[in-house]
């Protein structure tokens, strides 16, 4: 706890005060205990990660007129498990949170969550939820052991870089559909509507600018004509969603092993000279760099591995011609991790084996939700807001 003297203040982010404040202290906060970690910038726009939420809120924590700590929530209506999915929740979501380096373990974080809760409770809000890396033994001691926090689930984060000089072959027999706006929110709704924390307003996902659209996958043997919406699905498909999030933060690594810098330069010395080489590529990650995320994955069939596959390939060929795209992200959760995982692409030492998705019931009587919540999580069909990556 900070002495007497040094009284922790919480109050509103004032973006004429704390824009600045807010960048430098992200500057100096690496996220995640591991090397190589990643270091966020939100390019001087501190709500940009929230903005599109339905209700957001920044609260900045002072300790003798200095900015010491930040964090952020959102509130939006969610599915909160597949048994009760007639029963839509009003969920908060903490994100961002900071503390400066030398003020730490005297309370500032916990000051801002307990604050940020108090405003969910304000605004009705049944469950707050946060993310974090299961390596992050701060972050998971804070909220599990001192706030009270029960662990729900362990989605694996897995991560590709895209190779700008090489694009990926896509099967002829697999056929690939873009689908419009309207007819992505109705197989969404039918088929990840009752998927945990699953946003009722799938709609503003879907149609906000940073959303570049969603493909659909399945064999051409199996439908002579176009794959329409209302009508059943194939036997073998798979769906996924983009966005493109290099408009709104910048990723960069922060202390990246020695090995992986001159195998960086080797390979984009390589394929640059002899493109036919068609070495793998490690892009260069160890300036700014912005990422494609995918979400939504959904594949139902014997054969919808290979969909899976050509869909991530389609995402990789678009994110080749965006300059500052040079990873492609995804999050995946549940029982069949690791069987959909041999299909998407990715590289291994920059995934992040274990993503930690931590529940605290805000109203007494959904503590038994909890429960159920954290029993009936269901394998491979975690539903991953991308406004809140
Ligand atoms: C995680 C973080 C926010 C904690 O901030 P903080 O102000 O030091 O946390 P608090 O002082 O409120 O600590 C509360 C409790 O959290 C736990 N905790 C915090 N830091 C810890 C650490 N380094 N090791 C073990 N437990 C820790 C302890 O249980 C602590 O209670 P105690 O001091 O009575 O033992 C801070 O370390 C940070 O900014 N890290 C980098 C960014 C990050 O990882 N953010 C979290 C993303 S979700």
């Amino acid at each position: 706890m900070a002495s007497d003297h040094e009284v922790i203040k919480i109050r509103d982010y004032d973006d004429n005060i704390d824009k600045i404040r807010i960048r430098n202290l992200e500057r100096i906060c690496k996220v995640g205990q591991m090397a190589p970690f990643l270091l966020m910038d939100t390019m001087g726009d501190p709500i940009c990660r929230i903005r599109n939420s339905p209700l957001f809120k920044i609260l900045v924590a002072e300790l003798n007129n200095e900015l010491v700590g930040v964090i952020q929530g959102t509130i939006k209506i969610a599915n909160c498990c597949s048994n009760l999915k007639d029963i839509p929740r009003i969920v908060g979501y903490i994100l961002g949170l900071r503390v400066s380096p030398l003020h730490r373990r005297i309370g500032v974080a916990s000051n801002l969550v307990r604050n940020i809760e108090k405003w969910f409770v304000a605004n009705g809000v049944d469950f707050a939820y946060m993310a974090t890396e299961k390596d992050n033994k701060a972050s998971a001691k804070l909220f599990v052991d001192k706030l009270n926090f029960v662990k729900f689930s362990t989605p694996s984060i897995i991560v590709n870089p895209v190779s700008q000089y090489h694009s990926k072959s896509i099967s002829s027999n697999i056929r690939i559909t873009k689908l419009t706006t309207d007819e992505a929110e109705s197989l969404y709704r039918k088929f990840m509507g009752t998927t945990e924390l699953f946003p009722y307003d799938i709609n503003n996902v879907l149609e906000k600018n940073l959303s570049l659209g969603t493909w659909i996958a399945y064999h051409q043997s199996e439908l002579c004509s176009e794959f329409q919406s209302d009508s059943p699905p194939p036997n073998s498909w798979a769906m996924l969603s983009v966005r493109n999030s290099c408009g709104v933060f910048k990723l960069r690594v922060g202390k990246a092993p020695i090995t992986w810098k001159t195998y960086g330069k080797t390979s984009r010395f390589i394929n640059r000279v002899f493109p036919c080489m068609k070495i793998r590529s490690l892009s260069d990650i160890f300036n700014q760099f912005g990422f494609y995320f995918m979400y939504g994955l959904y594949c139902e069939g014997p054969d919808s591995g290979s969909l899976v596959h050509s869909l991530c390939q389609i995402v990789h060929n678009l994110a080749r011609k965006c300059k500052d795209c040079k990873i492609i992200v995804t999050e995946i959760g549940g029982g069949d991790t690791e069987k959909l995982k041999v299909h998407i692409p990715h590289r291994k030492t920059l995934s992040c084996s274990e993503d930690l998705w931590c529940v605290k019931a805000l109203k007494m009587e959904e503590q038994n939700t909890i429960s159920e919540l954290i029993r009936c999580t269901h394998p491979g069909t975690i539903f991953v807001d991308p406004r809140e990556v």
